[in-house]
Order: C-alpha cells, then structure tokens, then sequence
C-alpha cells in the first residue's frame, strides 16, 4: 500500500494534502471523487471491498484494514452509517497524532462522546454535518457545519473545503450535529406540509406540476420568517410589527382543517402544529406571532 503522507515531498507526487476516507458508500464516493478530482492522494477502506472500486478507478488506494488506511495519513475521514458503525471501525485502531474528521450523521450527545474518546487515544476530532445530497458535491450549493478543535478546522480548512463549503459552528464538538439536525428538522416539517399539499390536490384539476411550481415560490417566501422568529427569540418582544397574528392565524387554519376533511385527507400532518398555535392562543397570547410556539414545545 502506498504511505501517502511519507511520499507527500517526493517530486513524483502532488503537494496537495493526501488524506485517507474511511466508508464509500454514496456519500464517501461523492466526496472522494471530489478530493481526487481536486488531484488529493486518497487513500480508501470499506467493510465491503468491493464498494472502493469506484474511486480506486480513479486513482485512490485501497487499503487492506482501516488500521492501514489511518496509518497512511494524518488527516482521516469517517462517512459511515452511523455512529455504531464509526465505533465499530475504528475498534482497536491506533488513533495517535491523527486528526478525524467525522461526517457521519450522529446526535450532539455522540459527537461529544466520540471526541472524548479520540482524545484519550491521542487524537484530535472535528466533527461535521453534512448538508447536502451526493450529486450536490462539489457545488456552490453543498456546505458542511464543522464543531470541535477550532486549530483542526483552521488546518485542514483548504481540503474540507473542496467537496463543500465549510461552516465552522462553534468549539463544542455536538453543535454541528445539533445544528445539522435543527436544519434537518426543519427541512421534514416542510416535506410533511408538501406532502399534505399534494394529497389534497390529489384527483382534482391541479396537477401536480402545476402545484409545485407554486408551492416552491411559496415556500421560499415564508422561510424568511425564521429571522424574524430568530429577532423575537432574542429581544423577547413577540408583538411589536407583527402582522399574521395568532389569533387570525387560528381562525384561518380552521380553514386548512375543514379543506383537508372535504377532500378526505388525513389532517395527521397539521394537527400538531394547530393544537400548539391554539395552546398558545388559549394562553392568552393572540396579540404575538408565532415565536412562542418554540416556548411550547421546550416545556417538559
Ligand atoms: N446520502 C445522503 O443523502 C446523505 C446526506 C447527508 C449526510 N449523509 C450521511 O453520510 C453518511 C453516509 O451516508 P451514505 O449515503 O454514504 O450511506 P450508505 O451508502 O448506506 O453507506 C454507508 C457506509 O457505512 C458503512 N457501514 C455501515 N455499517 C458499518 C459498520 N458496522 N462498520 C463499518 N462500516 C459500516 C457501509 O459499509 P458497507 O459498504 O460495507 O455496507 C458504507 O460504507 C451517513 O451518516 C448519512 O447520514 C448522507
């Protein structure tokens, strides 16, 4: 197997930073050819062997244990399946001088407990949360949030940032895993409501694609109201300037009810969110927006 990190001065090799990725599936093919493409010695392990041959196609090494594939080089990827599976291979494997940079989808809890566990084998943890698709690697659109060793990020912020866009979020290592699943977390409410849409123009005369091409537009004018959420959650004024107040705002989504019993569609997707805005409402607060919602859902 070639050691990339020992060759990194010959005249034969390239000076950009080799690096070793440990799990190609979907993801960890995306970014490899991102890295080679951007001419980085790669060096790759799979549980399944079979599933590096797309990147050692295209000049990454595949190493015969992930203990080699950390051996070859200092800086070290991890895009697994999940934590366990992150655990599961880097089982026994000598960690020492390396700096890891996990992109496996996890929670702040297992982020934080993955970067105790690589210090106390001499290891320095980045962690990060991947926000974006495979075919979207290596566009304008892609960007990772990255937590933990400030120093890790700052070093290795050229080469993170080849297949996306680097976000560094903070030195707590869980909070681009909180921050990732806050953006996920956002992303299904919205799927859940396009999924309502279309089943209640499902048979009628609006066709699907005539939906969508309004509901895109839609949906991206009202996100905007996450800043003023984000204002009202920091000045702890919910009143002032608002518009959509709640007590309009209950009373329209009766509409939203009755429509979806009309046309015999389950309200399941809706309900949660009405009976917190009508919580709310019944609490006295029919003058706010919505921003005391998020009160709501954080009372135990
Ligand atoms: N795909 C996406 O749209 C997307 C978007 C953002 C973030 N992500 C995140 O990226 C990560 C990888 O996703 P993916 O799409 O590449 O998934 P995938 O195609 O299912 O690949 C999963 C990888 O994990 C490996 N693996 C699973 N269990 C393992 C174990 N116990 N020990 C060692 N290796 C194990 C698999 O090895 P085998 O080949 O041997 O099964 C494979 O390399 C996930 O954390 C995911 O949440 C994915």
């Amino acid at each position: 197997m070639t050691d990339h990190s020992l060759s990194a001065d010959s005249p034969t090799t390239t000076s950009r930073t080799p690096l070793t990725l440990l799990g190609t599936g979907t993801m960890g093919t995306a970014l490899g050819r991102a890295w080679l493409a951007a001419g980085h010695p790669l060096t790759v392990w799979n549980r399944t062997p079979q599933r590096t041959a797309a990147l050692t196609a295209e000049g990454a090494v595949a190493a015969g244990s992930a203990a080699e594939a950390v051996a070859a080089n200092r800086l070290v990827v991890t895009c697994l399946l999940d934590d366990a599976s992150v655990g599961d291979t880097l089982e026994g494997v000598d960690l020492s001088g390396r700096d890891l940079v996990d992109l496996t989808t996890g929670t702040p809890a297992e982020a934080r407990a993955r970067s105790d566990r690589a210090k106390a084998r001499g290891a320095r943890l980045l962690d990060g949360g991947i926000m974006a698709v495979p075919p979207m690697i290596g566009t304008p659109g892609a960007f990772v949030l990255y937590s933990g060793h400030r120093a890790v990020f700052e070093e290795h912020r050229d080469v993170l940032g080849v297949p996306a866009r680097p976000e560094y979020v903070g030195a707590d290592p869980g909070l681009a895993a909180l921050a990732d699943v806050a953006l996920l977390s956002g992303m299904y409410g919205m799927f859940a409501g396009i999924t309502h849409a279309f089943a209640l123009v499902d048979g009628s005369d609006l066709a699907p694609g005539d939906l969508a091409a309004l509901l895109v537009p839609w949906l991206n004018a009202m996100s905007g109201m996450a800043h003023g959420t984000a204002e009202r959650l920091v000045s702890g004024d919910r009143t002032t300037g608002v518009v959509s107040n709640l007590a309009m705002q209950v009373a329209g989504v009766g509409t939203l009810l009755r429509t979806a019993e009309e046309q015999g569609v389950s309200a399941a997707l809706l309900s949660p969110y009405v009976d917190l805005m009508r919580r709310r409402l019944a609490d006295g607060h029919g003058e706010e927006d919505t921003t005391g919602l998020v009160g709501l859902l954080r009372a135990r």
